[in-house]
């Protein structure tokens, strides 16, 4: 059994109250900064906890908070990025719904550590329920002093809100989200500058995933070694992950980082292995955003070494044979899944979701689902496969925003990966009618000719 730090109590009855997260040791981290650490040993302890974003970049945490500008007399934000729309990723969703008092926490202790008075969660439009249970927990925090004027009489004040997105995946990309939050439509910001020197309403802000947050309270009570201690190399601590697919336990699992892949995969401590005896075709390890590796690519790396859920080896090899940890969405597919479809299915997401700023993002999401859908329907040529990879390869890099290149690379990787699939369907020229069967039977809206 690995070690967890975050989600030990998370099927303990209550636990989403003060009261029970109190009986199992909860506000003790906060306890202890308050009384005993100053906001730069947080700081410090987050460092050397080697903590990375969970969020998806998985940039060093503690640098990121070390690079907040801190110009006298203007308010710094803390605010946590709860937007969680990557397809495949519902790991905030099931810690914020469980245990609300441990992000709570976790903004506490970070708007002490980053000098923030006021902080705020943005969470996605679809959350609302999720949304009112946090606003039910920090109703409890603060009728318990553990926000507002003069938090546990240590003179430090704390104000935290909730702010419910309308549903858009682009306000998940943290300067889409801080003009969201100021009232704005949320189209990304052109960076330089960074939220650290120019945030929200202009101010310095760190803006931190859910589950980045809710880290730094074992990162405070156990220390930032204690921490480092877990998982491999660069690759620290432990990491949520959202399981799901043709697999036997879909569900959120807390890993230490540098569990075997072909562990996760089939131990029955983890997902269990493939659905119905099947054969595991495909994976993509990290949200819907990162490279699809076939079966064979994703348990070994390029020296032949079993790969590690670590962001490094999961990268091993690049492009080429590597992909990310990304966002933690790990999504199992077995031998039946059409690759052609599933990236079909991807794509239509990226162009719905594009804000429509840069042109290779706007129009290229577009080309990319209608040459698909064009190969679904039986009419694609080989060329159309070869303009495909031509489309993702001018818009990687030459957007405003990643959300650009989360729509390339599935395309690139599935044709990397999986050209003899689409050269399948080019040659086949499949009817019509079996792709409208299959999108009833998987309650998808029908193409339209
Ligand atoms: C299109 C897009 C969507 C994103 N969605 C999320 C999200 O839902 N949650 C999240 O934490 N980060 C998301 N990110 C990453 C954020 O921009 C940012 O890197 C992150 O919130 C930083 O927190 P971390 O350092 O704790 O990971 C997204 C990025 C992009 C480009
Ligand atoms: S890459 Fe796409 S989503 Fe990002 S700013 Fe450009 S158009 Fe908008």
């Amino acid at each position: 059994m690995g070690k967890k730090l975050l989600l030990q109590h998370d099927h303990v009855p209550g636990i989403h109250t003060l009261q029970v997260y109190r009986d199992h040791g909860g506000y003790s981290a906060l306890r202890k900064a308050l009384s005993s650490m100053t906001p730069e040993q947080i700081v410090e302890e987050v460092k050397t906890s080697g903590l990375r974003g969970r969020g998806g970049a998985g940039f060093p945490t503690g640098m990121k908070w070390s690079f907040l500008a801190k110009p006298p007399g203007v308010p710094r934000y803390v605010v946590c990025n709860a937007d969680e729309s990557e397809p495949g990723t519902f790991k905030d969703r099931y810690l914020m719904e469980r245990i609300p008092h441990l992000l709570i926490e976790g903004m506490i202790l970070s708007s002490y550590a980053l000098g923030a008075n006021t902080s705020y969660i943005y969470i996605r439009g679809e959350y609302y329920y999720v949304a009112n249970i946090l606003e039910m927990a920090i109703a409890e925090a603060y009728a318990a002093g553990l926000l507002g004027k003069n938090i546990l009489g240590s003179g430090f004040d704390c104000d935290l809100y909730v702010q419910i997105g309308a549903g858009a995946y682009i306000c998940g990309e943290e300067t889409a989200l801080l003009e969201s939050l100021e009232g704005k439509r949320g189209n990304p910001r052109i960076k330089p500058p960074f939220p650290a020197v120019a945030g929200l309403y202009g101010c310095p802000t760190v803006v931190n995933n859910v589950e980045t947050i809710a880290a730094v309270v074992p990162i405070v009570n156990d220390g930032g070694a204690a921490y480092a201690a877990i998982g491999v190399g660069r690759s620290t601590g432990t990491k949520l992950i959202s399981a799901s697919g043709h697999i036997n336990r879909p569900g959120v699992y807390e890993i230490e980082l540098g569990v075997p892949v072909e562990e996760f995969i089939y131990s029955d401590e983890y997902c269990g292995g493939i659905r119905n005896g099947r054969r595991m075709k495909a994976v993509v390890a990290g949200g819907s955003s990162v490279p699809i590796l076939p079966a064979d690519l994703i348990l070994k790396t390029s020296n032949g070494e079993p790969r590690l859920m670590t962001y490094e080896s999961l990268a091993d090899g690049g492009f080429a044979s590597g992909t990310m940890l990304g966002s933690g969405g790990f999504i199992v597919m077995d031998e039946d899944t059409s690759i052609v479809k599933n990236l079909w299915n991807f794509t239509r997401f990226y162009h719905h979701e594009s804000c429509g700023q840069c042109s290779p993002c706007r129009e290229g999401t577009g080309w990319m689902e209608k040459i698909l859908h064009k190969i679904l329907d039986g009419h694609g040529t080989l060329s159309d496969v070869d303009l495909l990879w031509d489309i993702q390869a001018k818009i990687e890099g030459k957007t405003i925003c990643p959300l650009g290149d989360a729509a390339a690379w599935p395309v690139a990787s599935a044709i990397r990966h999986f050209r003899s699939e689409f050269e399948e369907y080019v040659k086949r020229g499949s009817s019509i009618r079996d792709v409208k069967h299959y999108f009833r039977l998987n309650n998808l809206p029908e193409p339209v000719a």
